[in-house]
């Protein structure tokens, strides 16, 4: 099968590297992709916003799956136009895309269908917003609704820092994601992130991990994209993904269906594990990144199949098995991120690195007469694999300090709460 891959970053090199493997695979291309992604598919230089160029790409090269990798084309309606030409997708519709292109349209039917979640008010004028603010206190957390680059949220530990928030959002820092705000109640707990790869009808659990989402060692500085993360998630139990499944992926599965709009593809469960259980932060309708990195090391079984099972509602007969190692992947970032990164330092010694037993993923990468350069914020993945979260640490590390390149950084403390645990032991 000729499969067409949409993104550009360390998910989508992960995900190219695991399709690659596919003896389904005839042949990958990936649109816009970057170097790393370069040594399993054949990049290809398409509009990602002009669908219809995307259709007359797939019927030119037989393309018998698209995978689409971000959450920006699946908002834009991305899937809907491939499926209305013919052309099979793994991704949500526009409709179902809103479980993650709106954070009051998820917390509304978490509402509905009695989803665990944190209490809220969802508000589209300042006074509104405010006034709830003041009527709750801090810690409370304040959210701009729709797509902001995962800059869109505040957790405000002040009434002060929570007001400010709501003006930001309807001042337009987050243009029209900030048209409308969701208020919420600040939940205290562990951070797991959850995957469920999903047909419309039915939800396969499809691996846990946890990311470090600030910048700086021992979770400080201000928040990124995520700065690592290692899979699987120890709070994610046998029994924390039963519940989870049980009360908030099946009854948003049921719900999703009712409204019209069946979710298939990747559902991503951003969970909070409280005293009281699993509690949804917020649903994304894609891979995480850097989550993908580790989920692809540990997956045993043929990726293309899985995906391919999903976008066809063949889900209900799938099941995926995972290896026991842990894996762990640390993001190496471009001095200046998560603000304005430095672009087009060089990057020297990655081929030694990769030799010493890890594989480093491209996220933000290009190539400038045979060299790699730095290209974004988030610019490689070292990704390890171990018997333990701390082996896998230690081999990524190792790696990355063979990695000449004086003007990135990374956090030297990825996985650390999961260190600790097996250090407990
Ligand atoms: P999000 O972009 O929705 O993933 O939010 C970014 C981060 O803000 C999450 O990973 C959490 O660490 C934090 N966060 C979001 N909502 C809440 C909440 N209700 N209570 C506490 N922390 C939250
Ligand atoms: N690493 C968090 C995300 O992909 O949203």
């Amino acid at each position: 099968m000729n499969v067409l891959l949409i993104g550009s970053g360390g998910r989508e090199h992960a995900l190219a590297w695991k399709l690659a493997a596919s003896p389904m695979l005839t042949r990958l291309y990936a649109a816009p992709g970057n170097p790393g992604i370069a040594r399993e598919a054949e990049l290809v230089a398409l509009d990602i916003a002009d669908h219809q160029a995307v259709v007359a790409f797939c019927r030119e090269k037989s393309i018998g799956l698209v995978i689409v990798g971000p959450e920006g084309p699946l908002v834009a309606g991305l899937g809907d136009d491939l499926r209305a030409a013919g052309i099979k997708v793994f991704g949500p519709s526009k409709a179902a895309a809103r479980l993650e292109g709106s954070k009051g349209f998820t917390k509304d039917l978490c509402a509905r269908y009695d989803i665990p979640t944190a209490a809220y008010g969802r508000f589209d004028t300042p006074a509104a917003a405010r006034a709830y603010v003041k009527s709750q206190g801090a810690p409370i957390v304040v959210k701009a609704d729709g797509l902001a680059a995962g800059k869109g949220v505040t957790v405000a530990m002040t009434e002060a820092e929570a007001l400010a928030a709501i003006d930001d959002c309807f001042d337009g820092s987050f243009g029209s994601a900030g048209a409308e705000v969701v208020v919420e109640e600040f939940l205290t707990g562990e951070e797991a992130s959850f995957f469920c790869l999903c047909d419309g009808k039915t939800a396969m659990p499809f691996g846990t991990a946890q990311d470090h989402k600030q910048v700086g060692d021992g979770d400080t500085g201000p928040n990124t994209g995520g700065m690592g993360a290692y899979s699987p998630a120890p709070v994610m139990t046998p029994d924390m993904i039963d519940r989870t499944m049980r009360e908030i992926v099946a009854p948003t599965m049921r719900g999703m269906a009712d409204m019209g709009a069946p979710f298939s593809g990747v559902l991503f469960v951003g969970l909070m594990i409280t005293e009281a259980g699993p509690k949804l932060i917020e649903y994304n309708v894609r891979f995480g990144d850097p989550e993908c990195q580790v989920l692809m090391m540990r997956l045993r079984d043929d990726l293309l199949v899985l995906l391919e099972a999903a976008a066809d509602g063949q889900l209900s007969h799938m099941s995926a098995r995972w290896r026991d190692e842990a894996a762990l992947t640390v993001v190496m970032a471009a001095s200046g991120y998560p603000g304005t990164p430095q672009k087009g330092t060089v990057i020297r010694g990655l081929e030694q690195a990769q030799n010493s037993g890890v594989e480093i993923f491209h996220a933000g990468t290009a190539e400038r007469d045979g060299t790699i350069v730095a290209n974004g914020g988030r610019v490689l993945n070292v990704t390890a694999m171990a018997g333990t979260v701390g082996e896998a640490q230690r081999k990524a590390y190792a790696a990355i300090d063979l990695i000449d390149w004086p003007e990135g950084f990374c956090r030297r403390d990825i996985g650390w709460r999961a260190v600790e645990r097996e250090k407990g032991r």
